[in-house]
């Protein structure tokens, strides 16, 4: 069942937005090389979520021990914050929901650690911009299948593969919603794209191959070939007006 938003919860929804951007941008600034370990990234997050009155949403979510997803270079998503320490030339992926009273919105963005080789950097360029390709899809009369296809398009022509074994998702009063928002597909197919659905559209691509494989720890995904990955994600509104982001900082 899809749950359609009114304008009113949509902003309650922008409000959780604003402090997922908020909480993102301050975080970011203590990425900084051989100082800083995942767990106190995590740390800073979780009191900065709170402070704004939220909630950090994947904490106790499926069982799910941390605040925040860090994701460090070969790891694809929900990668658990632990004493690693950052290091020049990684690229660190911060992903988190934050509720805010009853409302979730859920981001992600992959950070440059210090000064990192122009393949990294290229890497993240490429899947920020897939993130905001598949954006301009989001406009009512569209369908879930336009938004998959415009992302794996622009990323496999930039010669880079998607993750096909996770999906965005629909989002609201719980951070996991109908519909799946795949990163891959065909223009023209799936659920049809109408007033107040709000998903999470969230490209994760790889370097090399899109297989991915599950450590010990039942949540840590990392490429198969041991390659490296980024993964950029919005909250995003389908609105009247057009693709309306919700995960961004209030003026
Ligand atoms: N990163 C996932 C998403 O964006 C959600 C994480 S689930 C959790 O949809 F359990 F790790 F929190
Ligand atoms: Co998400």
């Amino acid at each position: 069942m899809i749950v359609y938003k009114s304008k009113a919860e949509i902003e309650k929804m922008r409000e959780s937005g604003h402090v997922v951007a908020r909480t993102l941008r301050l975080v970011s600034e203590s990425i900084v090389p051989g100082k800083t370990t995942l767990l106190e990234l995590d740390a800073l997050a979780d009191r900065l979520i709170r402070e704004a009155g939220g909630i950090p949403s994947f904490l106790k979510y499926r069982n799910y021990p941390a605040s925040t997803c860090i994701s460090l270079n070969q790891v694809v998503v929900h990668g658990i914050p632990d004493a690693t320490v950052l290091q020049e030339g990684d690229i660190v992926g911060l992903d988190f929901g934050v509720t805010l009273d009853g409302w979730v919105a859920d981001g992600a963005w992959t950070y440059p650690v210090g000064a990192v080789a122009e393949p990294a950097q290229r890497l993240l360029n490429i899947t920020r911009e897939a993130l905001y390709q598949g954006i301009a899809k989001a406009k009512i009369g569209n369908r879930i299948g336009d938004i998959a296809a415009a992302v794996q398009k622009y990323v496999e022509s930039n010669g880079y593969a998607v993750v096909r074994d996770l999906v965005g998702h629909g989002v609201g009063r719980t951070v996991h919603e109908e519909p799946s928002v795949p990163n891959f597909g065909k223009a023209g197919k799936g659920p049809l794209l109408k007033e107040g659905m709000t998903i999470c559209i969230e490209p994760m691509v790889n370097q090399g191959t899109w297989k991915v494989r599950t450590l010990p720890d039942k949540w840590t995904m990392v490429t198969a070939d041991g390659k490296l990955s980024a993964h950029f994600e919005h909250t995003v509104a389908i609105t009247r007006e057009g693709p309306d982001i919700l995960t961004l900082e209030r003026d």
